[in-house]
């Protein structure tokens, strides 16, 4: 009877220790889900040098995306604008204003402003802005409403499932090519049709294999 007891008494030690390692190995899994990359950079809106507003020069002045993002129809990368092209505008408009210090400097001494890159893909990823604007994907479908942002927020997670939720099926996002920065476009009532129609004429086939991202 002595000798039964104590071998129960060593037993539930082992149950007690097997279900500690289980919670530490759900705490840790759920750090790496929930914490990877699909749940956290969205939302990320760093503070930037100037307080330069998309909401003010897109929607109040109606300024183009291409007007400051010359690459993004051309080539791999958007760019963001040399400190000349505010000067276009700001040598005679508000020159003297303190949210302007760092552009007046920045033309002055001749040195690029350091604005903080919000978007960002690992580089062992390829991703292409021309391939998608002459596909008529909008803007607005990868960065949302920039039209109404102050300051840019990031609002898609950019991971691969989204990549390739959209290369699988894009008939919802494409659009005209001419719209490609309509911020304000919307679908029609017969869109699919349309869709179908411009994937048809214009071949358009994203990648979905391994080396058509990882290159
Ligand atoms: C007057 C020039 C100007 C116009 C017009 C403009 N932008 Fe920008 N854009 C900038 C500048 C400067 C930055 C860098 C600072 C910042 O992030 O706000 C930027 C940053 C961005 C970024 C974030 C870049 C990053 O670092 O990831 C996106 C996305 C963007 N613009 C999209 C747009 C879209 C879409 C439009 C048209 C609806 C547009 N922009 C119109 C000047 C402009
Ligand atoms: C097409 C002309 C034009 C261009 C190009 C332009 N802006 Fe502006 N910007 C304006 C106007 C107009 C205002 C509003 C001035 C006012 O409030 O009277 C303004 C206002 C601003 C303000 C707020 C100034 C204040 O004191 O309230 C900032 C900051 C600014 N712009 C930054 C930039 C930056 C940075 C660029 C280049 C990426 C740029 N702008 C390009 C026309 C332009
Ligand atoms: C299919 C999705 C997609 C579309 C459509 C798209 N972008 Fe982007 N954009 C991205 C991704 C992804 C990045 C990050 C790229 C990187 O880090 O290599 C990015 C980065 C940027 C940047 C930062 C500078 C750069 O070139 O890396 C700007 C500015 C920008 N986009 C503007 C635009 C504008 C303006 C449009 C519309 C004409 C547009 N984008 C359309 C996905 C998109
Ligand atoms: C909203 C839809 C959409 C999203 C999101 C999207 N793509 Fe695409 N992508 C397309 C379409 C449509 C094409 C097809 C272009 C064609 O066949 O002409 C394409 C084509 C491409 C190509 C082929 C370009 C070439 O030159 O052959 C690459 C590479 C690519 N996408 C990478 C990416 C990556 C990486 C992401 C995520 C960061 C992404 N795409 C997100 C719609 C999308
Ligand atoms: C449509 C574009 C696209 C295609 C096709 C694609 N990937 Fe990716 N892949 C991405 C992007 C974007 C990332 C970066 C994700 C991030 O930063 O969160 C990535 C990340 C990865 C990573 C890094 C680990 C991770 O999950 O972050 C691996 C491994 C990978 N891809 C393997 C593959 C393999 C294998 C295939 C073929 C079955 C493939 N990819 C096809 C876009 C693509």
């Amino acid at each position: 009877m002595a000798q039964l007891f104590s071998k129960k008494a060593n037993v539930t030690p082992v149950y007690f220790l097997i279900a500690v390692i289980l919670i530490i190995l759900f705490i840790i899994f759920a750090f790496w889900y929930w914490g990877s990359p699909y749940y956290t950079d969205v939302g990320y809106q760093p503070e930037q040098p100037v307080p330069y507003s998309h909401k003010f020069h897109v929607s109040e002045l109606g300024m183009d995306c291409r007007y400051c993002h010359v690459g993004v129809e051309t080539s791999a990368v958007a760019g963001v604008p040399p400190t000349q092209t505010c000067m276009n505008c700001h040598t005679m408009i508000k020159a003297d204003s303190d949210s302007l210090k760092v552009v007046k400097a920045s033309w002055d001494n001749n040195i690029p402003i350091q604005w903080i890159k919000v978007h960002k893909s690992p580089d062992y990823v390829y991703f292409d802005h021309s391939a998608h604007t002459n596909a008529g994907i909008g803007c607005v479908s990868c960065h949302g409403r920039v039209d109404r942002m102050n300051v840019v927020v990031q609002m898609e997670p950019l991971s691969m499932k989204w990549c390739l939720d959209c290369h699988r099926d894009p008939t919802e996002h494409i659009r005209p090519i001419s719209e490609v920065t309509n911020m304000n476009w919307k679908r029609s009532e017969d869109h699919l049709q349309f869709a179908e129609q411009m994937i048809k004429e214009l071949h358009i086939s994203p990648p979905t294999d391994c080396q058509g991202c990882h290159r």
